[in-house]
């Protein structure tokens, strides 16, 4: 044992020294889809700040570039950016592959371009015998399959490092029903939370975490301004 008691009895020091080991991210490879704005820039601005190399990748080309330059600024040549549609599966499969290639390896994913459509069920257009399919596709395509396409893509190399963690962005409409919220958010939410959470509470490498192997899945729950 090293340093001194805390106030509980516990050792600081070794406390410190384990929380200083688990989130040391200096020199993991990472990569942020839509991380060109919001919650993901936040991600991909922390992992740099840390020692990261980071991928950032976005469907908005201009905003990606903007977004990329201001965090070059503290992280260097370590922040890239990927134009990916996270919507596209072989895309993103080809985007992951080449990452790996560039860089020998995956650690970290975080799976969180997100976006917002369609009208919720307390307008008369968001109702479920009304929604608008083109809103209702367009936002499981990136809200539930995009995160789909993410962690699969990542999961080939993460399985054969026996090592990756994938943080899915999920929201309270996940995990309660929330009538200000569209029906497709909601599914796609769901959709993200089950596959989730359930690997994350078995001891990594059990063969009934994800696929046996070494990976992590953890979950955002992000609601600003919201409880629980
Ligand atoms: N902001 C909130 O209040 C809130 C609450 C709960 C959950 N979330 C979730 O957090 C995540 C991020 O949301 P945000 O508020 O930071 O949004 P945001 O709009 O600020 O950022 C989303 C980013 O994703 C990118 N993007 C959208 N579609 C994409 C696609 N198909 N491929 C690649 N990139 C794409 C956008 O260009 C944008 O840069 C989403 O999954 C969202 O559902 C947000």
């Amino acid at each position: 044992m090293t340093g001194g008691a805390g106030g509980d009895g516990s050792n600081v020091s070794d406390a410190g020294d384990v929380l200083a080991a688990l989130f040391d991210v200096r020199g993991k490879v990472a990569l942020v889809t839509g991380g060109a704005s919001g919650l993901g820039y936040a991600f991909a601005s922390i992992l740099a700040d840390c020692g990261a190399v980071v991928i950032v990748a976005d469907r908005d080309a201009e905003r990606l570039g903007k977004a990329v330059s201001s965090l070059a600024a503290g992280g260097g040549d370590r922040v890239r950016p990927a134009e990916i549609d996270v919507g596209d599966g072989p895309a993103v499969e080809a985007a992951v592959d080449g990452i790996v290639g560039d860089r020998g390896r995956i650690d970290i994913v975080f799976a969180n371009a997100g976006v917002a459509r369609g009208t919720p069920p307390l307008v008369p257009s968001g109702s479920i015998d009304a929604f608008g399919w083109d809103d209702y596709n367009g936002l499981i395509d990136v809200n539930l399959h995009g995160v789909v396409h993410t962690a699969r893509a990542a999961a080939k190399h993460m399985k054969r490092q026996r090592s990756g963690s994938i943080v899915v962005t999920a929201s309270t409409a996940g995990l309660r029903n929330d009538p200000f919220v569209p029906y497709s958010y909601a599914i796609a939410k769901v959709g993200v939370v089950n596959p989730t959470v359930g690997p994350v509470v078995l001891p990594l490498g059990s063969p009934q975490s994800i696929l046996g192997s070494g990976i992590s899945m953890i979950m955002v729950r992000s609601c600003p301004g919201c409880e629980g």
